[in-house]
């Protein structure tokens, strides 16, 4: 314990309070098939470190591995234990399967490591970035994580002891001043009986608080049933417009009862190991006016991978809201590809891309009036299960000014809401492309866009403020030319030629074409009802601004 508090009030002495971050202020628990693991970690993002701690099950060495993709191969690991009396403690990494090797540079240093009868843990804190390949570089992105434990000193009994996770290490905490007079109100899951299926996800429809004048969202706060804390994974809540159709009782987000994929307006996404939600002090989400939504969808996804069964479940989203109006309302803006069809992916692709394009010069015209600048604060990425990056990129008057949120390692079982580091100023007449990178190595037919998980989706919401009344920016491009592109005949209706790529032969050189024809297309942009074709800025595929996209 006591070498922490040396780093936190050494860190102190250097100039400001930084080092206090370092706090093990998240944790985030992992059932297994037996046991479970406790993971627990800090950042400090002015210094660039991050502390974690992991506790398992008792055994005599323990490591964390670390990867952006969910497989062994090129993780960083970190490994505690003892040999006899002898502490043993190094930092590897995984060359082509398990156990791990020694990396020749040293960049872990340990904290602390300890055991009881019932627990091993192990602390350790290390930089993002420590220019040794070998580890893995803490960046704004999912991190896949593994804890292994055991007991035989060659560490081979590892690969049958592990828990494994998608963390977000980086999250952004919020938290701002709440007004005095605060209501809270439960969109949560009534006892509901967690399947014993590996993957569930289980929607519901709720009406939001139910109040006569207008309201101001201000707060989520994430409550996990602790009967089933571990299992549930994620949590999305979706606004409805009028038309949707109440279901009554919950069903299957992603099967055949369509229903249930109705509403696609995320207002709020959590993950494991996320934090609560705090809305700038400036605005909150207005309830209780006619043009507010009044029902939500409730998503939850439950992980259980222990197969338990009779576990029932009353976990949930508890909403703040209040009376006492904020100077603004909070919008949401939907990017990215017209969710439809016309978007398809051809099988066999290593990474095959998708784009959407927003073109905020078209809100004002489709408003009908002026509109100001937005101020966009947080960000959600949403893509279906071929995905494995997304990114939202920022246009002005055709140059790439910066990132409007990514996530080079996006995880369909991992969505939440992000914080931008500082908020972003979107001028009316900027640019949002959505680019969504999936692989169908393991399909064999075409995947269209479309609501089911099978399906895909390449979207990005924009937390923003002062709301506007638009919902959706989105687009879809010049399907004829990516038909010519390919050598086609020219089909009668959409429809036949969309599904006219289920006749193309596809390899390496007809995904090609396909894709440098997306990429030249004009593209559709739809905002409600209206339409423009625009076409596609230019895309940069290396470089970037970000540190995600340096090394895309
Ligand atoms: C893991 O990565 C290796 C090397 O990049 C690759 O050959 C292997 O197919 C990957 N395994 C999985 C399950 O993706
Ligand atoms: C053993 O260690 C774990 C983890 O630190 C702790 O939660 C538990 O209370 C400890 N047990 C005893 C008997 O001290
Ligand atoms: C884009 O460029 C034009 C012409 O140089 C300028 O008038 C306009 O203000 C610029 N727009 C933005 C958003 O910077
Ligand atoms: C895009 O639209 C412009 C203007 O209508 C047209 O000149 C151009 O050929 C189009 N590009 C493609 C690739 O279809």
């Amino acid at each position: 314990m006591w070498r922490l508090g040396l780093l936190l009030f050494g860190s102190i002495s250097m100039g400001g309070c930084w080092g206090v971050h370092l706090q093990f202020s998240r944790v985030m628990k992992v059932r297994g098939r037996k046991d479970s693991a406790l993971l627990r970690w800090g950042v400090d993002r002015h210094r660039e470190q991050i502390a974690l701690e992991v506790q398992v099950p008792r055994a005599s060495w323990v490591a964390l591995a670390l990867n952006l993709e969910r497989n062994l191969t090129g993780s960083d690991v970190v490994i505690g234990g003892w040999n006899g009396d002898t502490e043993i403690f190094y930092d590897a990494h995984i060359d082509s399967q398990w156990p791990p090797v020694r990396d020749n540079s040293q960049d872990y240093e340990l904290l602390e490591l300890r055991r009881n009868e019932t627990h091993s843990t192990l602390r350790v804190w290390r930089k993002w970035f420590t220019c040794d390949p070998q580890d893995y570089d803490f960046e704004d992105c999912t991190t896949y994580v593994t804890a292994y434990f055991g007991e035989s000193p060659d560490l081979r009994d590892g690969a049958e002891n592990a828990f494994s996770k998608s963390i977000y290490f980086m999250e952004i905490k919020s938290e701002v001043q709440l007004p005095s007079e605060l209501l809270y109100y439960d969109i949560k899951r009534d006892d509901f009986l967690i399947p014993e299926e590996d993957t569930t996800y289980a929607c519901s429809f709720i009406p939001l608080p139910q109040v006569a004048t207008k309201h101001h969202i201000v707060k989520y706060e994430v409550n996990i049933d602790p009967q089933s804390d571990g299992i549930v994974h994620h949590i999305l809540i979706y606004a409805c417009d009028a038309n949707a159709e109440i279901v009554p009782e919950v069903g299957d987000c992603y099967g055949s009862d369509i229903r249930y994929s109705q509403c696609l307006n995320v207002m709020f996404g959590w993950a494991v190991g996320g934090e609560d939600f705090f809305y700038p002090e400036i605005a909150g989400v207005s309830i209780g006016t006619k043009y507010d939504p009044q029902y939500v969808r409730l998503e939850i996804h439950y992980s259980n991978f222990d197969g338990i069964s009779g576990i029932r479940d009353n976990s949930g989203i508890r909403v703040s809201y209040t009376p006492e109006l904020r100077q603004l309302d909070a919008g949401i803006l939907m990017a990215g590809v017209l969710t439809f069809p016309i978007q398809f992916i051809p099988p066999g692709a290593e990474a095959f891309r998708s784009y959407g394009l927003c073109d905020t010069g078209m809100i004002p015209q489709s408003l009908d009036e002026p509109t100001g600048d937005l101020t966009a604060y947080a960000f959600l990425l949403h893509a279906h299960l071929t995905a494995h990056g997304i990114r939202l990129l920022h246009y002005r008057n055709g140059t790439h000014i910066g990132s409007l949120g990514e996530d080079k390692s996006y995880d369909f079982g991992f969505q939440q809401i992000r914080y931008f580091p500082k908020p972003i100023d979107i001028k009316m007449g900027d640019q949002i492309v959505v680019e969504c990178t999936g692989s169908t190595m393991d399909r064999d037919s075409v995947t269209y866009g479309g609501p089911s998980s099978l399906n895909e989706m390449c979207l990005g919401f924009l937390f923003y403020y002062p709301n506007i009344p638009i919902a959706t920016c989105w687009s879809f491009y010049d399907l004829n030319h990516v038909t010519d592109a390919l050598g086609l005949e020219p089909e009668e209706s959409v429809m036949d030629a969309i599904f006219s790529m289920d006749t193309v032969d596809w390899d390496d050189e007809t995904r090609a074409k396909a894709q440098r024809a997306i990429m030249e297309s004009n593209h559709t942009v739809v905002i409600q009802n209206r339409r423009w074709l625009l076409p596609l800025p230019y895309v940069p595929q290396a470089e970037g601004l970000g540190r995600c996209t340096s090394t895309w």
